[in-house]
């Protein structure tokens, strides 16, 4: 049978599924749970660290670097070597081919340094013992002799020392410079925007086993297992078919697993290769926080002008990064965060410049939004100071800056919005959150309440999907039926807890209508599917899903041109129904009794799938083009309550309408709303990264660095999928990305804290609240509006000539 597989099946509109099909178990739309989700709460998951340890495994730990920037002189590992347990010791010269992991091949990340420390904590050596105990207690015993160098440890200072590591970008849309002179209204302030450390609850690992001729088998941590390959067989001086890269499961990624799983793979591979033995590098949460990158900070800068509704009529602003030492994804990162300078805003005549500041600080990386959270958290605070300036309420601000349908509807980079529903999301939640009403009885509670204040904050979220870099955007699948009837899956994403691999299982059941018990989800393997984009930007179910469904059709194709052929019917009237095939009126048959007889008729039962996101096309030389297929929407009202004395804030409500298009699983759809939007709370109210002088992080560990527990959760916490949600692009069965977009809705906590800090000055005066909002921040912001009440009172008084 040579027909190829082309258009055979007349495919049935992805959209048109709008409830979980009737008889079948675990189609889409459906609620299924996450496969792993009952193994996780037993703790039957096998998570790297759980494969059971062949004889003669061997486990690594790094030894760290003491000073910030420096030249090694002199590096004794004599201790090192002669202690308990040591198998073997490397440095920079035990890498057999190149030494560099660098993601976007800047070749600025080293395996191990070779003769410059670029931050304190960074790994210089690494010891590999018969126990993790002796080569963690082998590692404290090196003697190394620096001479340092001028350590930059700020933004502000690589920024006067023009220090970059990737050059500086411009966006801009019309004339900034102009629209701003002209503005009736015009404000220009700064704002520092914090870091985040991913806390993932599996720290970085990888488990190398090595196999004959010298190749190697990685069980690795990764969001991003082919980049993983490629890199371990550069660094081990070998084609990539050397190494294999194999993830079942992370326990959570959320960007920190990206890029930044190399660096500890490649250490583990060098060992296992060197010693025939296998391998394991897990680091612990302390060297974890220390080593390994995280959300980059901000410092943005901003000049605004306004008209008398609050509508922005110009903007000129600056965001100035801090990368740390290398490159990493911080190019890309620093863009997403220009793209989302808008958020859901036209802003007219725009220029946005971005600085990617070069810090002897720990390699920043990608984390959930991957920058533009960052873009969002700036242009909303700039829209509440809008409103404060004219004494308007901020909703009515936002709703007048939205982007419109057929007009005003161009962003920074000159695409157009082709699938707002700002204006509907809007009224959703206003209806439902009853916002006019509860913001009156907020205002009269806070005249009234001298210590304790509330506030409250609707704010919007727009998210492009895709990956800004074009090329990233395609994914492979292949699947296997065997005679049984059973299905054999496997695609490119990995599993970090998002649910992606229950999704794809579930777009599979449904193109062959067969119950998803039927599929075995199954580890993620370069052997398998070759080439991936990593799993990220939160495209992992509309791409794998899509090429998943491709590889399906090919299949269900085979299997009925194969029936059509023997019973005589027509193609078109071979039909796939739950757990069975229609043969026109001439057979019904079971699934699995078809794939028998076309396997015995010597049918191929297995094929492999393809996707490449259409539409999409950027020019970054010029800024313009569609980076983004579709945009993600979501909205989101908060209330908290803070202690003008402490500090303390608690979120007391929070309302939520986010749109997942019509969504592949809504159970764990709202499982990536809830997490994101709490993990974004973290990051704008708690989490903290603090550096001494000499570069040295001092909060590396949860004693010091303070992620929201479940008691953090709001009180009163009501999530809504969007019944309306709709995607306008042929994505796939119409759904949308919901990985990141719903971390961004937790801007509203934020500003909710920062709308009860300016009631403490009536409204009138602007509180200075960068992120995160600590009870230190949240004070000093109390603090600056009541001194400006006093020097507006002083004013008052002077004015009035008492
Ligand atoms: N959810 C869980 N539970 N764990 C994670 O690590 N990572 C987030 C998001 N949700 C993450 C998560 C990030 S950063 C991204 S890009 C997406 O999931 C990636 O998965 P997806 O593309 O399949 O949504
Ligand atoms: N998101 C996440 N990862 C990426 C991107 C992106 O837009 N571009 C390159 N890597
Ligand atoms: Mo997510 S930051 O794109 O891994």
């Amino acid at each position: 049978m040579s027909r190829t597989p082309s258009q055979l099946v007349d495919q049935k509109e992805p959209g048109e599924l709008m409830a979980p099909t009737p008889g079948l178990s675990g189609g889409v739309r459906s609620p299924s749970k996450h496969d792993s989700g009952p193994k996780h709460v037993t703790g039957e998951a096998v998570y790297i660290d759980d494969i059971l340890e062949p004889f003669g495994t061997l486990h690594l730990a790094p030894g760290a670097a003491t000073i910030a920037h420096g030249k090694i002189v002199k590096m004794d590992l004599s201790k090192v070597r002669s202690a308990p347990g040591v198998v073997c010791v490397l440095t920079a010269d035990d890498v057999p081919g190149v030494n560099d992991v660098s993601p976007a091949h800047t070749h600025d990340d080293p395996v191990l340094p070779d003769g410059i420390v670029q931050f304190y904590g960074q790994p210089v050596f690494c010891v590999a013992a018969e126990t993790r105990e002796q080569a963690r207690n082998a590692a404290k015993l090196a003697h190394i002799e620096y001479e340092e160098l001028p350590a930059v440890l700020s933004i502000e200072e690589a920024l006067e020392k023009q220090q970059f590591v990737a050059p500086p970008h411009v966006m801009a849309q019309g004339d900034a410079v102009s629209a701003l002179a002209r503005a009736k209204h015009r404000r220009s302030g700064k704002m520092e925007i914090g870091g985040q450390d991913h806390f993932y609850l599996e720290g970085q690992i990888t488990f190398a086993i090595p196999q004959e001729d010298g190749d190697v088998l990685l069980h690795c941590s990764t969001q991003h297992p082919s980049e993983v390959q490629h890199n371990i067989a550069n660094v081990l001086g070998r084609p990539a078919n050397a190494v294999t890269v194999e993830v079942r499961r992370m326990g959570g990624g959320f960007g920190g697993k990206e890029t930044q799983a190399s660096q500890w793979a490649a250490l583990s591979a060098i060992v296992a290769v060197k010693t025939g033995r296998p391998a394991k590098m897990r680091l612990d949460r302390d060297d974890d926080m220390v080593m390994t990158g995280k959300r980059h900070d901000f410092i943005v800068e901003y000049d605004v002008g306004f008209d008398d509704d609050g509508r922005i009529c110009g903007l000129d602003i600056q965001y100035a990064t801090n990368c740390g030492f290398s490159a990493d994804l911080s190019a890309a990162i620093c863009d997403r965060a220009m793209f989302h300078t808008d958020n859901a805003y036209y802003l007219g005549d725009v220029e946005i410049r971005s600085y990617r500041c070069k810090t002897n600080l720990v390699s920043n990386t990608a984390f959930r939004g991957f920058g533009g959270p960052q873009g969002m958290v700036a242009i909303e605070r700039i829209i509440d100071e809008i409103a404060l300036t004219l004494s308007r309420d901020p909703l009515d601000v936002r709703i007048a800056n939205y982007y419109g349908i057929n007009d005003r509807n161009t962003t920074p980079y000159h695409m157009t919005v082709e699938d707002n529903v700002l204006a509907e999301l809007t009224d959703e939640i206003v209806a439902s959150s009853d916002y006019r009403k509860r913001r009156a009885e907020i205002d009269a509670f806070n005249a009234d309440s001298p210590v304790i204040k509330r506030g409250l904050s609707i704010t919007p979220v727009k998210f492009g999907i895709s990956f800004t870099t074009s090329f990233l955007n395609q994914a492979g699948a292949l699947i296997h039926i065997y005679q049984d009837g059973s299905v054999h899956l496997n695609h490119g994403g990995t599993e970090m807890g998002q649910g992606l691999f229950i999704k794809v299982a579930q777009v599979v059941a449904e193109e062959f209508q067969i119950d998803l018990d039927r599929i075995k989800i199954t580890a993620t393997n370069t052997g398998k599917v070759p080439n991936t984009s990593a799993t990220a930007a939160s495209s992992g179910a509309d791409m794998n899903g899509m090429a998943a469904r491709d590889a399906a059709i090919t299949i269900k194709n085979r299997l009925i041109a194969f029936a059509a052929e023997k019973y005589g019917v027509a193609e078109a009237a071979i039909r796939f129904v739950p757990g069975r095939v229609m043969i026109g009126d001439v057979a019904d048959v079971e699934f699995a009794d078809l794939v028998k007889l076309a396997y015995l008729a010597r049918v191929s039962l297995s094929a492999t799938g393809y996707y490449a996101t259409p539409k999409i096309h950027y020019d970054r030389e010029t800024a313009s083009g569609r980076p983004f297929y579709y945009f993600a929407y979501g909205i989101a009202c908060s209330e908290v309550m803070i202690d003008t004395l402490t500090g303390e804030n608690k979120v007391t409500r929070v309302d939520i309408c986010h749109d997942v298009g019509r969504s592949l699983n809504p159970a764990i759809d709202r499982g990536q709303i809830e997490g994101g939007f709490i993990q974004g709370m973290g990051w704008l109210t708690s989490e903290e990264l603090w550096w001494n002088d000499a570069g040295q992080l001092r909060t590396h560990a949860p004693s010091t660095y303070k992620i929201p527990a479940c008691s953090d959760r709001p009180e009163d916490f009501r999530l809504e999928l969007w019944s309306s949600g709709r995607n306008v692009e042929k994505s796939i069965h119409r759904s949308k990305a919901v990985g990141e977009p719903p971390l961004m809705l937790a801007i509203s906590v934020h500003r909710a804290i920062a709308d009860a800090i300016a009631s403490v000055g009536n409204g009138k005066v602007i509180p200075m609240l960068d992120t995160p909002a600590t009870p230190e921040a949240v004070l000093y912001a109390v603090a600056g509006v009541a001194k400006g009440m006093i020097a507006r009172h002083h004013d008052t008084i002077a004015a009035a000539g008492e």
